[in-house]
C-alpha cells in the first residue's frame, strides 16, 4: 500500500477535531465518512464543516469550488459496519478517555479491512494503549493534529513500539498530501513535540507569577519582545481558556506529586474560573476583550529603526 491508495478515510467522532480532520482530507480528494452516535450530532457537524470551509474561502485559502466540492465528498453514518467498509484509513477523534476510547476500537475492530492505517488524535494518551483493542497493532498509531487544522498545520505522526515502519512512512507521506507538516515522533511520548514545549512555556509563567516574581503583564511582555510574539503565554492562556488550563494542570498535578507549585497554579487558575474569567470566550481572563492590554499600542515598545541613510 502507498500513500496515493489512501481514498477513503473515516472519521470516527464529528466533534471539533473530527470535522476539521475531515474536511481536510476531503479538500485534498479523499472521500471521507464521519460516523458518530446520532445523527442529531452529525447534522451539526456537517453544519460546522460548511461554516469552516465558508471561513477558509473568506479568508481566500480556498476557492468556492474546491469548498462545495470537499463537502460533496462527505458523508455521514451511525453505522459501524457501514462506516468501516472499504476505509482505507481511519481517524479516531473521540474524547479523551482510555475507557471510551478502548470500548470503541475494540467495537469497530471487527469491521476494518485488513490492510487499514488505524490512528488516533489522541492528546496526551499513548497509541500503545489502543492498539490490541483496535484488532491490528501494527497498523495502528497516533496522528494529532493542531486548531484549526487547516491553518496551524502541524500533524504529529508517532507510532508504538509495534508499528509497522512502512505504515508510518506511509502516514508522513499521506500528511503531505493532505497540506499537513509530519512531525515524525521517533519514540512514544505523550505531549509529542509541540505540546511539550507549550505546556513547558505555560508552566514556566504560572510558577513566576504565582512567586510573585514578576506581573502577568511583565511576564508575557518579556517573551512577546525578545520572541518576536504578538501575546504572551498568559494571552496564550486566555485564549485556550482558564477552565481547560485548570483542568490540564489539575490532571498533571495529579500525575506528578513533585510539580512544582502545582497547588497554588490551581488556586491562582481556580479563582478565575470561579470569578466566571474563563478568558477570551467569557470576555475576561488574565486581560479584558476584545480589546487586550497587550495589543494595545505602548504595551510593548519593539525597536525601530528610526535613522536611516
Ligand atoms: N480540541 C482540540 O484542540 C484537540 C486537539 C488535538 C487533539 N484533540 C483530541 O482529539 C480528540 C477529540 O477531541 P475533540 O475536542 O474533537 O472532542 P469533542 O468532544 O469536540 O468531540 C468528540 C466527538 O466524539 C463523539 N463521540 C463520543 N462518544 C462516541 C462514541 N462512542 N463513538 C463515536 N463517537 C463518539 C462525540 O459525540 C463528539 O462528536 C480527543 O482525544 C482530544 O484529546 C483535541
Amino acid at each position: 500500500m502507498q500513500a496515493s491508495d489512501i481514498k477513503k478515510v473515516l472519521i470516527i467522532g464529528s466533534g471539533t477535531m473530527g470535522r476539521h480532520i475531515g474536511l481536510q482530507n476531503a479538500l485534498f480528494g479523499c472521500d471521507v465518512v464521519l460516523y458518530d452516535i446520532n445523527e442529531e450530532i452529525l447534522q451539526k457537524a456537517v453544519t460546522h464543516i460548511g461554516k469552516i470551509a465558508a471561513g477558509l474561502v473568506r479568508g481566500g485559502y480556498i476557492t468556492e469550488e474546491m469548498a462545495e466540492a470537499a463537502k460533496a465528498r462527505i458523508t455521514t453514518t451511525t453505522d459501524m459496519a457501514a462506516a468501516a467498509a472499504d476505509a482505507d484509513l481511519v481517524n479516531e477523534s473521540i474524547p479523551e478517555s482510555i475507557e471510551l476510547k478502548k470500548k470503541v476500537w475494540g467495537e469497530f475492530s471487527k469491521y476494518f479491512k485488513k490492510d487499514a492505517i488505524l490512528t488516533t488524535n489522541t492528546s496526551t494518551l499513548l497509541p500503545s494503549l489502543f492498539a490490541e483493542a483496535s484488532g491490528n497493532p501494527s497498523r495502528f498509531l497516533a496522528w494529532h493534529f493542531a486548531m484549526p487544522v487547516f491553518i496551524l498545520n502541524i500533524v504529529d505522526v508517532m507510532p508504538h513500539a509495534g508499528t509497522d515502519p512502512a505504515v508510518t512512512e506511509i502516514m508522513i507521506e499521506h500528511s503531505r498530501r493532505v497540506g499537513q507538516t509530519p512531525i515524525y515522533i521517533a519514540r512514544e511520548w505523550p505531549r509529542y513535540v509541540y505540546n511539550e514545549m507549550f505546556t513547558s512555556l505555560l508552566a514556566a509563567a504560572q510558577r513566576l507569577a504565582v512567586n510573585g516574581v514578576a506581573s502577568v503583564e511583565d511576564i508575557d511582555r518579556a517573551w512577546m519582545v525578545i520572541m518576536e510574539m504578538p501575546r504572551g503565554p498568559f494571552g496564550i492562556m486566555d485564549n485556550v481558556g482558564l477552565d481547560t488550563c485548570l483542568a490540564v494542570t489539575k490532571e498533571a498535578v495529579a500525575a506528578d506529586p513533585n510539580y512544582p507549585y502545582g497547588k497554588e497554579i490551581i488556586a491562582m487558575l481556580q479563582a478565575k474560573v470561579d470569578a466566571g474569567e474563563l478568558g477570551r470566550k467569557t470576555g475576561k481572563g488574565f486581560y479584558t476583550y476584545p480589546n487586550p492590554a497587550y495589543s494595545q499600542p505602548g504595551f510593548v515598545e519593539r525597536v525601530v529603526p528610526k535613522y536611516k541613510n
